[in-house]
């Protein structure tokens, strides 16, 4: 069937599996490039394709998912301009950095780097960013840089006071910022197209791989991997921390930033145990309200005098608290690479405290990162019988029974996190 056969051109492309957006997706776009060239016939609007470079850019104009926004987990954010300006700046003191975001969608996550780098004090010539994208009409939105609501998701927005006007048709971003960011059009898929660009001490990759194969997945973990300097920082999107990177790259260990540095490296080696190393496979994420965390740590709230505290809410509020704790140590035992310590906080934590989403789903990675998929999967899927909006574990879940061959529940999955986002998204 023609519409199989251009999923096949499409994944060979730029990499985007079939399954992991949907047939849906992909008929959707076949229906409306046809719809626009006038070629009614599938067969025709094959050869078409397959004749046109340019039908092929614009069909991959169709599917590409642009979904991104402002400091999309903020943790690498911070990871990253802590690294440069200690670590790294006392290695290398008179050198600029240079940072590559790849793919780049419509430029949010490389203005994010500017701005984080900028509010650190570093100046515009101070550091050097590239910022890649298969789709020139994300490029072009990004060297526009003027964004809309989706753009700004989360409550600390003070850097869109800092560093963008309103205008009618949304924020435009000051041109320091726009200035300090170079756009350029490639395929990551293509060694020859971004090795031109030389090599990088930071390289945020996120939310590309979740959509590729694994053959592409691989690929591109051997292409960062020729592209990322000896002590830089690889940064992955949080359900991507599983994927294929623990053969090149050991996981840094800092909760929520999701990044690696490459295997060899004299902090690698320190850091990463042999017996432990799928510990890149656990990411310590807290059960989000939204899909990612938010730019700046949250503010204190005001402490409401004790006396205004009935013996029942502080009671309650202590119970909270020591639940926090118990699970926040699970977390860190896990971030250390200590998988059996953290999985019998977690099974304590269940006996002492009861049920909880957030501890099953702990459990679920802890386990996936042992190689116990099967009892992993009960995990994930206990989380989401006790908090069936359970973002991380719909991911996670969704990932592992891609890795089990049971497709048909992973699409049914990826569904309902689609409607997720969509929920979010209309919430923000
Ligand atoms: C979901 S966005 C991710 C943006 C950003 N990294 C983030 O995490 O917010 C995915 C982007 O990947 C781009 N893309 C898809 N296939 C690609 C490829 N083979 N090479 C480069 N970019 C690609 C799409 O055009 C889209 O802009």
């Amino acid at each position: 069937m023609s519409a199989d056969r251009i999923a096949s051109m499409l994944q060979e492309a730029m990499g985007l599996d079939q399954a992991s957006v949907g047939s849906g997706v992909i008929l959707n776009a076949i229906r409306k490039r046809m719809r626009e060239t006038g070629v009614s016939d599938e067969k025709r609007f094959l050869a078409l394709l397959n004749d046109s470079p340019d039908e092929m850019k614009a069909m991959i104009e169709e599917v590409v998912v642009p979904e991104t926004w402002f400091f999309r987990n903020d943790a690498a954010f911070q990871l990253m301009v802590k690294h440069l300006s200690g670590k790294w700046k006392r290695a290398h003191p008179s050198r600029t950095p240079r940072l590559l975001s790849i793919p780049c969608s419509t430029g949010e996550e490389p203005y994010s780097m500017a701005m984080a780098l900028l509010d650190a004090g570093y100046k515009t010539d101070e550091f050097h960013i590239d910022a890649i994208d298969i789709s020139s009409q994300n490029l072009n939105k990004a060297q526009k840089a003027v964004y809309g609501k989706g753009s700004f998701r989360g409550e600390h927005l003070d850097f869109r006071q800092h560093h963008f006007n309103k205008i009618k048709t949304g924020y435009a971003l000051e041109s320091q910022v726009r200035r300090a960011v170079n756009f350029h059009q490639a395929n990551i898929l293509d060694h020859s197209q971004v090795n031109r660009f030389g090599s990088y001490d930071i390289i945020f990759c996120r939310n590309l791989l979740i959509y590729f194969n694994q053959p592409d997945r691989d690929r591109t973990a051997r292409i960062l991997s020729a592209m990322l300097n000896q002590d830089g920082f690889l940064f992955v999107g949080h359900a991507e921390t599983g994927l294929m990177w623990k053969e090149r790259f050991a996981a840094v260990p800092h909760s929520m930033a999701f990044a690696y540095r490459p295997l060899g490296s004299d902090e690698a080696a320190r850091t990463s145990r042999p017996k432990l190393r799928a510990l890149s496979r656990v990411p310590v994420i807290p059960k989000p309200k939204k899909p990612d965390s938010l730019h700046r740590p949250a503010k204190k709230k005001p402490t409401r005098p004790l006396s205004a505290v009935s013996d029942r809410k502080i009671e309650s509020m202590k119970v909270k608290q020591e639940k926090g704790a118990m699970l926040e140590e699970a977390s860190r035992l896990a971030d250390k690479g200590l998988l059996e310590e953290a999985l019998q906080q977690c099974e304590d934590f269940l006996k002492e405290k009861g049920n909880s989403a957030q501890a099953w789903f702990l459990m679920g990675l802890i386990l996936d990162t042992q190689g116990d998929k099967e009892r992993a999967k009960e995990g994930f899927r206990k989380a989401l019988y006790l908090d069936p909006n359970h973002y991380e574990a719909l991911v996670h879940l969704a990932l592992l029974l891609d890795q089990l061959g049971e497709l048909k529940a992973a699409q049914q999955l990826r569904s309902r996190i689609q409607r997720l986002q969509g929920h979010l998204r209309s919430n923000p």
